[in-house]
């Protein structure tokens, strides 16, 4: 939790200036306090007595080691989609029959990979995918979703939707022919259990409605399914989606409702349509680590041109890209400024060779000095996750604040590691 003293904001009673001090910037700061309460709000939101429910975070939104284990303490299962993804949740020692494999495009390494673990769940994109899965020797019983693409739009940024008819996502529902032959072609490998199908219709989904539709979508596509090949789908996976509160304009579905109300209409659809429904996942990402982090910048030079007034900070896109891809919207505050008047409207921009370089647009802030520390709220998810190298700046480092004490997470990149992977000359 976050909390003010003496003008200065301190995260999971850490001030944020010390941090800023003791690790650099920029930095990104994980409240391990929240990130704990939304992993149990979404056990506890999500509990049933009519089906197994198991919550799979996406580990796509944050993933290192210590987010894997802290995962795995409240028995929340882990969505990987790459063998990078899976190699980190093995180091983390995270239990591989617990792991969900994603990814439209898995390569032969990858699949071989995954069986070798003894990756509990893979989700299985498309029929080629099926078929060289399917040739594969498995050792262990191994469960298998096919993704279908629902037809289902969540009104959401139009980058971030991923159920429209043409997705490179899953294989279309109303493909039942090639639906069939997929779980046919899986099904003669021994060990492959083909047991129902994985559905995700976007992120950062504000309409319960939207959620609603899928659930209706997919009840209507079970029970075609059922009546075509004579048998019945116990699982059923509808992806992720759910909203976090980037600024004031943000209201999200609170977890607590989102969780009956999706069960509700599962046992509506396995009602009506006699599916035989066991067992419900979900796999939150965003709604899971986005509010739990902070990233701190130091302030550098200020700068008015003709119609704004900027403030540079020593990262930007690099750390944080999603203002430039999809015009995300942020909301930041002086970490030792706290309750002075906020009356300076700032342009926060990045220090990348970029014009689109810009973190918050429009910022209301006190006057901002050199060297000031600036925190720009709700970065936890989608941020450390997509750094790059650009202008090879290094990536920042994480670190878990709770109870008045920090524990790095992982370190910042070095001036070595920049060079680490140069292997050789120019012919
Ligand atoms: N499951 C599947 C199959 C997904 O494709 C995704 C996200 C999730 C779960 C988790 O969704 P979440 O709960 O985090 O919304 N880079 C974008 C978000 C891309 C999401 C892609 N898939 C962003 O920064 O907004």
């Amino acid at each position: 939790m976050e909390e003010i003293k003496n003008n200065a904001l301190y995260i999971g009673g850490v001030r944020a200036q010390d941090l800023a001090d003791q690790y650099g910037t920029p930095l990104y700061v994980y409240d391990q306090g929240v990130l704990e309460n939304k992993l149990e709000q979404f056990i506890r939101s999500f509990r049933s007595d009519r089906f197994k429910t198991t919550i799979v975070y996406a580990s796509k939104a944050f993933l290192c080691t210590a987010m894997a284990r802290l995962a795995d303490r409240y028995g929340i299962d882990l969505d990987v989609v790459s063998g990078e993804e899976l190699y980190v949740a093995r180091q983390a020692g995270f239990p591989m029959e617990r792991i969900v494999f994603h990814g439209n495009n898995k390569t032969l390494d990858e699949l071989k990979a995954a069986l070798e673990y003894g990756v509990g769940t893979i989700i299985v994109d498309n029929a080629q995918e099926a078929r060289r899965l399917a040739s594969l020797p498995v050792s262990k019983p191994t469960t298998v979703l096919l993704r279908v693409n629902p037809g289902v739009e969540a009104h959401t940024h139009e980058y971030i939707v991923t159920a429209h008819v043409d997705s490179k996502f899953g294989v279309l529902k109303d493909e039942t022919d090639a639906i069939a032959a997929i779980i046919d072609c899986v099904e003669a490998n021994p060990n492959l259990r083909f047991q129902g199908f994985h559905a995700h219709i976007g992120s950062q989904i504000f309409d319960r409605n939207a959620f609603k539709a899928e659930i209706e979508t997919m009840g209507r596509f079970l029970a075609g399914m059922k009546q075509k090949t004579g048998r019945v789908f116990p699982i059923l996976d509808l992806g992720g989606g759910f909203a976090a509160t980037y600024t004031s304009e943000d209201a999200p579905i609170p977890v607590k409702e989102v969780g009956p109300f999706i069960l509700e209409q599962c046992a509506a659809i396995d009602d009506e349509y006699d599916l035989g429904l066991e067992r419900i996942l979900i796999e939150p990402g965003r709604s899971i680590v986005a509010e739990a982090g902070y990233t701190l910048y130091r302030a550098g030079y200020t700068k008015t041109t003709p119609h704004k007034r900027y403030v540079f900070v020593d990262g930007g896109m690099s750390d944080n890209i999603r203002p430039a891809l999809y015009q995300a919207k942020y909301r930041a505050e002086a970490a030792e400024k706290m309750n002075e008047e906020k009356t300076e409207t700032y342009c926060i921009a990045g220090k990348c060779c970029e014009s689109g370089d810009i973190v918050i647009e429009n910022a209301a802030l006190p006057p901002i000095e050199t060297d000031d520390i600036l925190v720009v709220y709700t970065t936890g998810a989608y941020g450390y996750s997509m750094a790059s190298n650009y202008n090879l700046l290094r990536i920042p480092a994480v670190v878990f604040v709770k109870d008045g004490r920090s524990s790095l997470v992982v370190r910042r990149q070095t001036l070595e590691d920049l060079v680490a992977r140069d292997a050789g000359d120019a012919l």
